[in-house]
């Protein structure tokens, strides 16, 4: 019987791990959650083109599931997301005509979405993203260009933080984003809290996805951005953790070899010896799966092979795990 990661960080940080409804459906997946993390986020499931498809037409079937698994075992469970670009359906942002709607009517759509969602699972959620990948270093102001943004400007994510603190003043409220160690983007980001806070919008962490691979970024970068936001007194979450051992898109590989299957030991073990320095700001670990077969790796941003997670395709332990245990 292996030893559960959760134990092992104990008192350090959350342990978390995403994970898709199908995996509620076989006891060995629910049951390897369940021994390892104490934290966990439905992967999709409390998106926007799944909790409410049509205006005012929402279903909360499979995030209801979701969320009472947490609830049921003692996790904390974060919420994935409340407004981003993506996964989102169109009819928010236009009218009968196809036509983009007015500011007015984007925030009535918004406020009743962050409003329905997050009394649903009042006392249940412990963390939300707010706001999910609202960056773009490349504009001056920092901020994607999303339709979000096209109608009504950096505002939208003032009003998302303002309408999410409305309903519960007690949920951690988070920004989320990729590619945080990016120098540019980490500092569009910290320019973009710092304007947040000067006008009194409640933001209460920031969230590192951490999509990285073998080859990119350093673990110097990665501890920089964490350290940067420290001076804003965020509360950090690692939120999206996994580890590709892919360097570009046209790479795929037949076998998960021993060399690489080490290397992605070494770089998981240094990874966690890097959040373990910082144990007064990040509180939440969470990786983005639990085991390889469970893995947005493998569909995107091409179909093949990866093995980016801690249990391999059978739920046995990688050389990963054992070097995670030993980082503590
Ligand atoms: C991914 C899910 O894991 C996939 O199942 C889905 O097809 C696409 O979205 N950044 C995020 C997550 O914030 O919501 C994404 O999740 C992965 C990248």
């Amino acid at each position: 019987d292996i030893p559960s990661l959760q134990d092992a960080f104990a008192g350090k940080f959350l342990l978390g791990s995403a994970f898709t409804n199908d995996e509620l459906l076989t006891e060995p997946d629910k049951q390897l959650l369940i021994k390892h993390f104490n934290s966990v986020t439905p992967g999709n499931v409390l998106k926007w083109d799944s909790t409410e498809p049509q205006e005012n037409v929402f279903n909360f079937i499979e995030a209801d599931a979701a969320v009472a698994f947490g609830v049921q075992n003692g996790q904390q469970v974060r919420g994935h997301t409340l407004v981003w670009h993506a996964q989102t359906p169109d009819w928010v942002f236009r009218d009968a005509n196809g036509n983009l709607v007015s500011k007015a009517v984007l925030y009535a759509r918004m406020q009743n979405h962050i409003q329905t969602v997050m009394e649903r699972y009042e006392g249940k959620i412990y963390a939300w993203d707010v706001v999910n990948e609202v960056i773009d270093a490349s504009q001056s102001d920092g901020l994607r260009r999303s339709l979000w943004y096209q109608i009504a400007g950096e505002e939208y994510i003032e009003k998302a933080f303002e309408f999410a603190h409305a309903v519960d003043p007690t949920v951690k409220l988070f920004i989320n984003d990729y590619n945080t160690h990016e120098p540019a983007k980490s500092q569009a980001l910290y320019n973009l809290i710092t304007r947040l806070q000067a006008k009194g919008i409640p933001v209460d962490g920031v969230g590192h996805q951490t999509h990285i691979s073998l080859y990119y970024p350093s673990l110097a970068e990665i501890e920089s951005s964490i350290i940067k936001f420290k001076a804003l007194g965020l509360e950090t979450h690692i939120t999206e953790l996994d580890i590709s051992v892919y360097s570009d898109n046209s790479q795929s590989y037949e076998t998960f070899s021993d060399e690489l299957k080490q290397r992605q030991a070494n770089l998981y073990k240094s990874l966690f010896q890097v959040f373990l320095r910082h144990t007064d700001t990040v509180t939440n670990v969470t990786l983005w799966g639990k085991d390889d077969a469970h893995t947005w790796l493998r569909t995107f941003p091409v179909a093949r092979n990866n093995w980016p997670l801690l249990f391999d395709e059978r739920l046995q332990s990688k050389p990963a795990y054992w070097s995670v245990l030993e980082a503590v």
